[in-house]
């Protein structure tokens, strides 16, 4: 088997290093690198992750670095194909996404300005939150063109939601199709209309009561976990979209995926990072793919890109 390539993925908490599992565990990149500003845990874990390839049958290399407030140890980084920045705090039980901003952005600020220095061809999958606002400030940090830089946010919802109908109707996830679009908060919008189980409309299998509730329940998939959990957030379907994304990228493969990702003129919207379903390959973002929405959807879309837009703008002060 023929690896390539090279993916960093920034913070090794339990989303990154999950991400950096899943990555390894592919067996199609030749080198994982994995970091964080706590001395040793990228080493530590590093470490872990090489002694399971004989056991799981991989040959990718782990390698894990520590890196300094100033920048020290981002050298590992250098000639990084695809860099997925999980950086930045969880959210606590009750609190919302965008309490994360002030804080988050902060710690974008310097990852972003390092992956600039010695990664500045690399592809950016950002899955710190507030997601839409992060991956724009991503963007403006390094300044790389906005299709070299995606948020990972509606793989993630799309599988929330995939797996409350499956539970719902009691039938195998593969043959349920669903689709969120919107920001990655309180304006995602989950599309019924582009919902299927092998092929059947949603809405002949559920009532609209119903699938109004999995809508709620996948709007609020990521604080159900957080209530449960009491301690940080979702790591092991947020770090699989991510994963997958990554992959997408390095084979070139030409996936439609929804994920956040810079729009300009599709579906009458411009200029604002926002979820929509994008066409994946080795530059990134490929194309937007204008899915066809009912009004309601369109309607949904269009004020989750103002509410993104206006954050988005806060972000450049902070
Ligand atoms: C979630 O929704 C971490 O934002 C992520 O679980």
């Amino acid at each position: 088997m023929s690896r390539k390539g090279k993916v960093t993925v920034v913070g090794a908490g339990f989303y990154g290093s999950t991400t950096a599992q899943r990555l390894a565990e592919y067996d199609v990149f030749e080198t994982v690198v994995l970091t964080d500003v706590v001395d040793g845990k990228a080493e530590g874990l590093a470490l872990d992750l090489n002694q399971s390839r004989a056991v799981e049958g991989f040959e990718t290399q782990v390698i894990g670095q520590t890196t300094g407030q100033s920048g020290e140890g981002y050298e590992a980084i250098q000639g990084s194909d695809i860099v997925v920045i999980t950086a930045g705090l969880p959210r606590k039980p009750g609190m919302s996404r965008m309490d994360l901003i002030e804080t988050n952005a902060r710690i974008m600020r310097s990852v972003a300005e390092n992956i600039a220095k010695h990664a500045p061809d690399s592809v950016i999958i950002n899955v710190a939150n507030p997601l839409d606002e992060m991956t724009a400030l991503a963007q403006i940090v390094t300044g790389f063109p906005k299709h070299r830089i995606l948020g990972q946010a509606g793989m993630l919802d799309t599988a929330r939601f995939t797996n409350f109908v499956a539970e719902q109707l009691q039938v195998p996830v593969g043959s349920v199709t669903t689709l969120t679009l919107g920001s990655h908060g309180d304006t995602m919008v989950p599309v019924p209309s582009s919902c299927n189980v092998d092929g059947k409309p949603l809405s002949d299998l559920l009532s609209a009561e119903e699938i109004e509730e999995l809508v709620t329940r996948t709007r609020n998939g990521g604080a159900e976990v957080v209530a449960l959990l009491k301690t940080g957030s979702a790591y092991y379907a947020p770090s699989a979209a991510a994963a997958r994304m990554a992959r997408s990228v390095i084979e070139d493969s030409g996936e439609v995926m929804p994920v956040c990702a810079w729009v300009e003129g599709e579906h009458g919207i411009s200029g604002v990072y926002l979820g929509v379903e994008a066409e994946i390959g080795r530059e990134g973002v490929r194309r937007i793919v204008a899915t066809d929405l009912t009004e309601s959807e369109l309607a949904g879309l269009r004020e989750a890109a103002e509410a993104v837009r206006a954050k988005q703008e806060d972000v450049k002060e902070l």
